[in-house]
């Protein structure tokens, strides 16, 4: 294992069959929509898990990417969710998937949300790779939701520390030093 990394939350198996459960899931449900579907990752840490799921939904979509940013180096969030980048591509009519790595508090999503139903989507929904619902601050649906972990600061498979452990093929849990 990484050094720096106690113990193994998510392992590249349990990985790739919730990616493929997800797409399945995915597939399933915007097959049936019959719009022009648009997967928008977030930045950065969605990078990794994104890649994977686009790969497991057997349809025809764009991607697109935003940047935000909350946590910056440490290991709590400042509670204020900045928009770094936006996305180029017109949301209005089409059935837009939010795509995040982790949802913790909440307020990302939220921010996140709240800007994308004002460019009038046909629908707009959320994936998400971890939620840990013990740490929830605002309320958000997570439609299509991969693993429920608890209040540990996980890394790997695009969540960083510090800009660190993102490329790591699992998830793991920080060791506390
Ligand atoms: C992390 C994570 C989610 C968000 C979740 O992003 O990737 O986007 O925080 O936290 P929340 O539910 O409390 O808002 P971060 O701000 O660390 O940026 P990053 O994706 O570039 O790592
Ligand atoms: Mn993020
Ligand atoms: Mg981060």
């Amino acid at each position: 294992m990484e050094r720096g990394i106690e113990r193994i939350l998510v392992s590249e198996q349990e990985i790739a069959a919730t990616v493929a459960r997800l797409g399945r899931e995915i597939t399933a449900h915007y097959r049936e929509a019959g719009g022009e579907l648009l997967v928008v990752g977030l930045l950065r840490g969605s990078f990794v898990f994104m890649a994977d799921l686009v790969r497991q939904i057997r349809l025809p979509l764009t991607v697109d990417f935003m940047i935000v940013s909350s946590y910056g180096t440490g290991t709590t969030s400042s509670g204020e969710v900045q928009l770094v980048m936006d996305c180029n591509q017109s949301i209005a009519g089409k059935d837009v998937l939010l795509v995040e790595d982790i949802v913790d508090t909440g307020r990302t999503l939220v921010k996140v949300l709240e800007l994308l139903r004002l460019r009038g989507p046909r629908s707009l929904k959320v994936c998400s790779f971890l939620s840990k619902p013990s740490r929830r601050q605002v309320e958000v649906a997570i439609d299509f939701c991969g693993c429920t972990i608890p209040d540990e600061f996980a890394c790997g498979y695009g969540l960083d520390y510090a800009g660190k452990y993102r490329n790591l093929p699992y998830v793991g849990v920080l060791e506390q030093t």
